[in-house]
């Protein structure tokens, strides 16, 4: 008995200290329970996708001001001149962010707003200082904690100009000047840094699709060297603020990485168990495995570099760090934020070299979609919530269970779509905020959560087509008015409760939520009336009073005339 006892407290020990098994765990089950005290639940914009005002107040022009200016890159021809004009409307913003009880907002700053010419040595925009200034500091009155992203891709237009942007290694000095007077001017507030967001997209869509500002379709090379002045600046800045500022300040640097979950086709063949892992080491991997253990994931070395040899290039296309670079870069991360949206399924699949080799034929793999996932707006956007768990525990084991952030993670509806009352979102955030519950009861050290976002807006090539925000914003209206979707109810609800209590309770969030969301739809449709009767007022009105005026004037002077 006394033996089978021990046996049986064996197991258990080994059992709770093992590594998370997804093949053993049931992926539709829901788990009732609350987050640890003190997890962070925020919501989270960008510079480029929300603030307008893109010329005002001494701002320079940024990549993304240029590309979307062009015919034919975005969407409808969408811009961000104006987008939720959040530069005049961030204090309304905030009695949002209040009403919602956030514990902290995630914004970033444009690099053009405050560096005209993206040189600190040039000149100094004290007027874009006073926006993020006022910012911060109602944030901070309201006790919403600011998480300051440094780059959302708004690269100044002249150093793409003069120098080729993130091709050319001397971005690094530049960016970590520009970080510095950042720390300087607003790390006596701001106690969370991100240098990068999102360094994969910038890479892929900035320098081999073209997708994304600055266009360029450098197949095979231009992403990889990307990522490398990239990684490179990141430690730089992170190093910076390591020396200068972190005694005074006592902040945290980290960098938002965005992945999907890869899962293998068929979880008993061992090609598509490593055509998985390839597609995750080639996301995420390619930037976390540096920071957190020195150099490129073994299988992008070996990949690149033989693809590299096939194709009769002397070197691999993918960059080497010297020895004391990778000491230099190891380590430079107080906390990993992670954006997550979906997943994919994955399977071997070769790509002959000689053949336009790119980064994604590098890879040897094809992705694939279950028809049976729900996808409600963005082509690429499936609800896989289970991926979500996997992603985490992919962290916790790969990079020594590291303090997690989660930056972004949302859905998005179309453009179209005008019902506020958005059913398909509470439960994309009630599932995927559940399966991030599972991962902290796994051991996985997540701190926060950031829904993104808190408003439609500027989706980047998709323009204004594709719907992120718990708030609607109505951009027909030149006042871009705000209006809740009921998920804004539901998000509430989870964060008062901390989490989901109870079955009784969180069933009954939905129902709840959607009552008050049929009266913000009837104000909604009445919009265009509204803006309607505002055309009547500011235009018709003034115009019809002018000619009045001017037709009396006439007519008085002939009947004077008549009189002399
Ligand atoms: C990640 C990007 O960082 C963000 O700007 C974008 O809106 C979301 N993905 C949704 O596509």
């Amino acid at each position: 008995m006394l033996q089978r006892c021990i046996l049986l407290a064996l197991v258990l020990c080994v059992s709770a200290s093992a590594d998370f098994d997804w093949t053993k765990n049931e992926r539709s089950s829901f788990y009732y329970g609350t987050f640890p005290t003190g997890f962070s639940w925020g919501a989270g914009t960008s510079a480029y996708q929300t603030e307008g005002a893109w010329n005002i107040d001494g701002k320079g022009i940024s990549i993304w001001d240029v590309f979307a200016h062009k015919k034919g890159k975005i969407f409808s021809n969408d811009t961000g001149d104006s987008s939720c004009e959040g530069y005049y409307k961030f204090k309304d913003d905030i009695t949002l962010m209040k009403d919602m009880k956030l514990n902290h907002y995630r914004f970033s700053i444009s690099w053009p707003r405050i560096l005209p010419s993206g040189l600190k040595s040039e000149h100094i925009n004290e007027k874009g200082i006073k926006y993020y200034d006022e910012l911060i500091n109602m944030l901070l009155e309201n006790k919403i904690t600011p998480v300051v992203t440094l780059y959302h891709w708004d690269l100044p237009q002249v150093l793409q100009e003069k120098y080729g942007g993130w091709q050319n290694v001397s971005m690094v000095n530049y960016f970590n000047d520009f970080a510095n007077l950042c720390f300087e001017r607003f790390g006596n507030r701001v106690k969370y840094w991100i240098t990068f967001n999102n360094p994969w997209s910038i890479a892929v869509e900035g320098f081999e699709t073209g997708e994304h500002a600055p266009g360029l379709k450098l197949k095979g090379t231009g992403a990889y060297k990307a990522a490398h002045h990239i990684i490179k600046a990141h430690a730089k800045v992170w190093h910076t603020y390591d020396v200068q500022w972190r005694s005074k300040q006592k902040g945290l640097v980290g960098i938002s990485l965005t992945a999907d979950w890869g899962e293998p086709v068929d979880i008993t063949n061992q090609r598509d168990i490593e055509a998985a892992e390839r597609y995750i080491q080639f996301y995420l991997g390619w930037f976390a495995t540096p920071i957190f253990n020195g150099d490129y994931p073994q299988v992008m070395k070996d990949y690149i570099g033989r693809k590299s040899g096939q194709q009769g290039l002397g070197a691999s296309r993918l960059p080497v760090f010297s020895s004391q670079e990778k000491s230099y870069i190891k380590g430079t991360c107080d906390f990993l934020g992670l954006g997550h949206f979906t997943t994919r399924y994955v399977t071997q699949k070769n790509y002959p070299s000689g053949l336009g080799d790119s980064y994604f034929t590098d890879r040897d793999l094809a992705e694939l979609v279950d028809p049976q996932w729900p996808d409600p707006g963005s082509e690429w956007l499936y609800s896989v919530p289970w991926g979500f768990r996997r992603l985490l525990n992919f962290v916790k084991t790969q990079y020594g269970n590291p303090m997690i952030y989660v930056t972004e993670n949302g859905v998005s509806e179309k453009m179209l779509c005008t019902d506020l009352c958005d059913n398909w979102r509470m439960q994309y955030f009630k599932d995927y905020i559940n399966e991030m519950l599972k991962a902290i009861k796994d051991g996985v050290n997540v701190k926060g959560y950031t829904a993104w976002s808190l408003l439609d807006n500027f989706e980047w090539d998709e323009g204004f087509s594709e719907r992120f925000g718990l708030y609607y914003v109505d951009f027909r209206n030149k006042n871009k008015p705000r209006y809740p979707k009921a998920s804004v109810q539901f998000y509430k609800r989870i964060i008062s409760s901390n989490g989901f209590p109870n079955q009784r309770e969180v069933e009954s969030w939905k129902r709840k939520s959607v009552e008050t969301c049929s009266s913000s739809n009837q104000l909604l449709a009445a919009d265009p009336l509204i803006g309607h009767m505002e055309m009547v007022t500011e235009i018709v009105v003034p115009t019809v009073c002018t000619l009045c005026i001017l037709l009396s004037a006439v007519f008085l002077m002939f009947l004077l005339r008549g009189r002399l």
